[in-house]
């Protein structure tokens, strides 16, 4: 494997055979795998996650990481083509993404949507671009659109709960105080589709998707015997849903702009998770959110503290989904 960049571009074989891999390394340690190698992390964002799940996961198989933060102990990049760099940024990624490559044997790179521009950031032009640049293996960490080592690891939770293809699976927007990127949901999305689920985005009106990301999630869906759905109607939605998977986006129809988006939610503050929107669920019916979270914003405490909450094992299945796909491109039988 030579790019994880995104879930959709894995045959569906491969991804079983990661979820098989991802689990036999969570029961028998294989702490030689990759030794010798290293990974690169260049994080343009913050993290907790994804930065902790690649550096242990990458140690229990033998292999080290370095962590490159652009702007914090190492100088600022540029990542638009073309520009006068007569700002902050002294170095172009056309530049340090090659450099950093001779240094590891793959490379991660966590890059979030600049949040202006919907047509670049729906077409991940900044991480296309740093792609394009990179020659060797190379996991995406979260562009602005995607998020697959995300997916993968909740993937792997469903599978063990486990949460049955084919029933309903109800991704919602959630309040939050500011406009958060598209990566998650669109990746959530995207999974819950290929996975074959009944699939249902609750969300207000102004926070429709994009029709690209329904379309993509169409798409996996009919190929899986799934379906694919949107509402602004909880009742409905939520009737016999077995997940509810949490999470805050960007309003589409207010994108880069700020105060509109800022007077959308004022009206919005009641899309915060409370145990009554499961009244019409499965009674198991689990919660589901990539973290982190803002309590009583956009979960409250009585469902992330509850039987439902399913977060901790979603952030610890990122691990070991994690080393599964290191494992595959890093490994001996790479
Ligand atoms: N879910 C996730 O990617 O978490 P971090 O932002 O902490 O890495």
């Amino acid at each position: 494997m030579r790019r994880f960049v995104d879930l959709a571009d894995l045959p569906r074989e491969e991804i079983a055979d990661l979820l098989r891999l991802a689990s036999r390394l969570e029961r028998v340690p294989e702490p030689g795998a990759l030794r010798g190698k290293v990974l690169a992390l260049l994080f343009f964002n913050p993290s907790l996650r994804t930065l902790a799940s690649f550096q242990s996961g990458m140690a229990r198989l033998g292999g080290a990481t370095f962590v490159v933060s652009p702007g914090q102990g190492s100088w600022a990049l540029e990542t638009r083509d073309g520009v006068v760099m007569d700002g902050a940024a002294a170095e172009h990624v056309r530049e340090a993404i090659p450099v950093l490559a001779g240094y590891g044997d793959a490379l991660g790179i966590r890059s979030f949507a600049g949040g202006q521009d919907l047509a670049a950031d729906l077409a991940d032009r900044t991480f296309r671009a740093m792609d394009a640049v990179c020659p060797v293996p190379l996991i995406n960490l979260e562009s602005a659109i995607n998020h697959p080592c995300q997916a993968l690891g909740d993937w792997k939770t469903l599978d063990e709960l486990p949460i049955a293809p084919g029933s309903r699976f109800v991704l919602s927007w959630a309040n939050h105080p500011k406009p958060l990127p598209l990566a998650v949901p669109a990746a959530a999305l995207h999974m819950a589709a290929a996975r074959g689920h009944e699939v249902v985005v609750l969300r207000p009106d102004a926070y429709a998707l994009p029709a690209v990301l329904m379309a993509k999630a169409r798409s996996a869906a009919e190929r899986a015997g799934g379906t694919v759905r949107e509402t602004d109607d909880r009742r409905d939605a939520l009737a016999g849903a077995t997940v509810l998977y949490a999470k805050s986006w960007s309003s589409p129809r207010h994108y880069g702009d700020a105060a509109a988006e800022s007077d959308l939610r004022a009206g919005l503050a009641d899309w915060c998770v409370h145990e009554s929107w499961f009244a019409g669920a499965e009674a198991d019916c689990r919660l589901m959110h990539c973290l982190p979270v803002r309590r009583n914003v956009v979960v409250a405490d009585e469902v992330l503290d509850g039987p439902r909450s399913v977060v901790i094992r979603q952030a610890h299945n990122r691990m070991w989904a994690q080393m599964a796909v290191l494992h595959r491109m890093l490994g001996r039988s790479a």
